[in-house]
Formats: C-alpha cells, sequence, structure tokens
C-alpha cells in the first residue's frame, strides 16, 4: 500500500482527535474557574470530549489502521461525529458516542478471536468497560458515579497493550495470573462502585495500586530506562512515570472512596487522566502516529520538556487540590495544557522532519 496515500487517508480522523482535544481543554480551564468566552454545553462536555471524542477516535482509529476492515472505520467516525453533535444537541452526540463504542468492542472481539490471550481479553473487556460507562451515561447516571467505567476503560485498553509489548520479556505464568487477578479485582471494583460507591471505589483504588507495582516491576519500562537508543529510552520515561502516577491515583481512591466534585475529585481522576493517560500517550505518539501516518517520527531531546512539564504541573495541581490552594491548582491545570499543547506542536514538528 502506498504509505503517501495512506497519510492522507487518516488525516481527517486525526483532526478530529486533536480537536476534540483542543475543545476539551478549553472546557477543562472553565471547568478550572478560568474566565473565558464559552457557549452552552461546553464546560459540561469536558468528561466526554476526552474520553469518547479525543480517545474515542484515536483508540479505534488506531486499531482500525491495524487491521484494516472498513467497517471498523464506522468507531472512530461515530466517536467523531459524535463529540462534535454534543456540543449542540448532547443527546444525540452521546448516543452516536455510545455507538462508536460499541462498534470499537467489536473490533476487540475479532482481535480476541484471532489470539484468544490474556492480552486480547483484557483490551477486550476495556472497550466493553467504555461500552456501559456510555451506556450508564445516556441512561442519566451522573458521570461522578460512572467514571469508574471510563478510568476501567482506559487502564484496561493501555494495561492489556502494555502486557502484549513486554511479552518479549517472557513474564512467569504466576506473574501473568497476578496481572489477570489484578485486572478482575479493578473490574470487580467498578461493578460495586454502581451499588456501593466508597467500597467500589476503594476497590479498584487498590487494584490501581497494585496494577502500578505490577507494572513497574514487569513492564519493559524497567528494563529501558537505560536503554542506549534515546527514543527508546524516552518512551521508557513516560511510560514509567505514567504507572507511578496510576498508582498515586489508586492510593487517593484506596485513602478517601468515592469523590464527587470539587478538589478531592480532581485529584483522584486527573493522576490517572493526566499523569497515566497523557504521559502513555506521548510516550506512545512515537509509535502511533508514524503507523497511522505511514511516516517516521524523528527523536529530539526537547520531547523531554513537555514530558517533565506534564508531571511537574500535575504535582503542582494536585498538590492543590489536597491543600485547598484554588490557584495553584489552576496553574497547574493551566500548565497541563501548556505540556499538552507543546508535545502536539513537537509532534507535528518531527513527524514533518522525519519525512524529510
Ligand atoms: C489537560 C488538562 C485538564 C484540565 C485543566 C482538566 C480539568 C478538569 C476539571 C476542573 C474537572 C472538574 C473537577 C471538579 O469537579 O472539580 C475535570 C473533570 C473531568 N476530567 Fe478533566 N481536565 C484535564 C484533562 C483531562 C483528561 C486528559 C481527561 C481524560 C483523559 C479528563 C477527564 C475528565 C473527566 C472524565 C472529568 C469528570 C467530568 C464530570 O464530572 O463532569 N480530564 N477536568
Amino acid at each position: 500500500m502506498d504509505p503517501m496515500k495512506l497519510q492522507t487517508r487518516f488525516i481527517p480522523f486525526l483532526a478530529l482527535a486533536i480537536l476534540a482535544l483542543l475543545f476539551a481543554m478549553w472546557a477543562g480551564l472553565l471547568r478550572l474557574g478560568w474566565i473565558l468566552p464559552t457557549f452552552p454545553n461546553l464546560a459540561l462536555a469536558h468528561g466526554p470530549l476526552m474520553i469518547s471524542g479525543f480517545l474515542g477516535v484515536l483508540i479505534p482509529l488506531e486499531r482500525a489502521v491495524a487491521i484494516r476492515q472498513k467497517w471498523m472505520f464506522a468507531a472512530p467516525l461515530a466517536a467523531g461525529l459524535g463529540w462534535v453533535s454534543l456540543l449542540f444537541a448532547p443527546g444525540f452526540g452521546a448516543i452516536l458516542m455510545t455507538v462508536g463504542s460499541i462498534v470499537a468492542f467489536f473490533i476487540l472481539v475479532v482481535m480476541a478471536r484471532r489470539e484468544p490471550v490474556i492480552h486480547t481479553f483484557t483490551m477486550a473487556v476495556g472497550m466493553l468497560s467504555w461500552v456501559l460507562g456510555n451506556l450508564l451515561w445516556i441512561s442519566g447516571f451522573p458521570i461522578y458515579q460512572l467514571v469508574h467505567w471510563w478510568i476501567c476503560y482506559l487502564i484496561l485498553t493501555i494495561g492489556g497493550e502494555r502486557l502484549e509489548l513486554s511479552r518479549v520479556l517472557r513474564p512467569a505464568p504466576q506473574q501473568i495470573r497476578a496481572f489477570g487477578i489484578l485486572a478482575l479485582a479493578l473490574l470487580a471494583g467498578t461493578i460495586l462502585s454502581l451499588f456501593n460507591a466508597n467500597g467500589g471505589a476503594r476497590l479498584s483504588g487498590f487494584a490501581m495500586l497494585a496494577l502500578s507495582l505490577w507494572f513497574l516491576k514487569n513492564d519493559l519500562a524497567a528494563r529501558n530506562i537505560h536503554h542506549p537508543i534515546p527514543l527508546t529510552r524516552y518512551i521508557a520515561y513516560c511510560l514509567f512515570a505514567g504507572f507511578i502516577w496510576m498508582g498515586v491515583g489508586g492510593a487517593l481512591q484506596l485513602i478517601y472512596g468515592a469523590t464527587y466534585a470539587g478538589p478531592l475529585y480532581d485529584a483522584a481522576l486527573h493522576t490517572v487522566f493526566v499523569g497515566f493517560v497523557m504521559s502513555m500517550i506521548f510516550g506512545h505518539a512515537p509509535i502511533i502516529f508514524p503507523a497511522i501516518l505511514g511516516a517516521p517520527i524523528k527523536f529530539y531531546p526537547a520531547f523531554y520538556a513537555h514530558l517533565a512539564l506534564l508531571h511537574f504541573s500535575l504535582l503542582l495541581r494536585v498538590t492543590g487540590d489536597l491543600t485547598n490552594q484554588v490557584e495553584l491548582r489552576k496553574f497547574g491545570g493551566l500548565l497541563n495544557e501548556v505540556a499538552i499543547l507543546t508535545f502536539l506542536g513537537m509532534t507535528v514538528y518531527s513527524v514533518l522532519r522525519g519525512k524529510r
């Protein structure tokens, strides 16, 4: 297949994902209390824009590009049209996003049937969690109650992928079993959160903390942190820092139980969403973007600037959250976004340079 043709074909999908991220970040600043221009529906759409808009396009797109069956592109398309509709007609947008997640789940069913192993099952359960979270959302559940499903979706999706990539280390069968048990504990906590908010959050939190320790010990990242190839080493730092934040998020849930709004809610969610998920995206971008665009990426040591800023600013934000310092939280959140925008700019630049 002609790589140049591939490149232009998938750019509209990537643009949909990145636009969702930009709208979500705008909404995130509003939610933090920054005074900015706005319009109805925007601030409330922040979470769905991030989860089912940005990541809901990007994650299924990566799968569809890898497997190349036309129907699979309906997943990122529905999620993409869904987030745009969400801003004008929230009910219809939420339904479209849910349709996107259902198609994405079937992509994983295809993958799990082709390769019935623990990492594809983990990712399939992750996708199912996204579907169930979205179904609860369109049935009128508040986001604070269903957000555990979205957390489970991202941890199992990314965790399954890391498990797959770390197979080269040939983890012992008991380690794989331990991973399976912890993934099931995360799912059990997520289910429990529907009936017993505190118990569910604590069980999920325990599973996240234990999974973070599992990854710190067993993931390729631990091995690659001293790798001689600069890009491999950079990716390892992104992963390592991400696993640590997943553990911090788990510890917060374990200590505080369920949170509903305000600083503790902000800290519990964004240690996972910014600290773990965004750091994983920073680390996987040099692999995902070339795969989607058919163009290699050129590594620059400057990549460490946005990585360091992401984690430093999150530290400020979470410190602000935990010590009730509103301004610190606001500036930490703003700098989170500066880090993400710098990452986007650097990625575009290095794809263009890489092609040359
Ligand atoms: C990058 C900068 C970000 C900022 C400034 C931001 C800001 C916020 C704020 C202020 C809240 C409300 C917390 C509260 O109730 O006090 C929130 C909620 C939320 N955020 Fe973020 N966020 C960011 C990134 C992300 C990311 C990367 C994700 C997901 C991948 C995410 C997903 C969510 C979700 C699901 C909620 C709950 C929404 C709700 O209850 O309506 N956020 N965010």
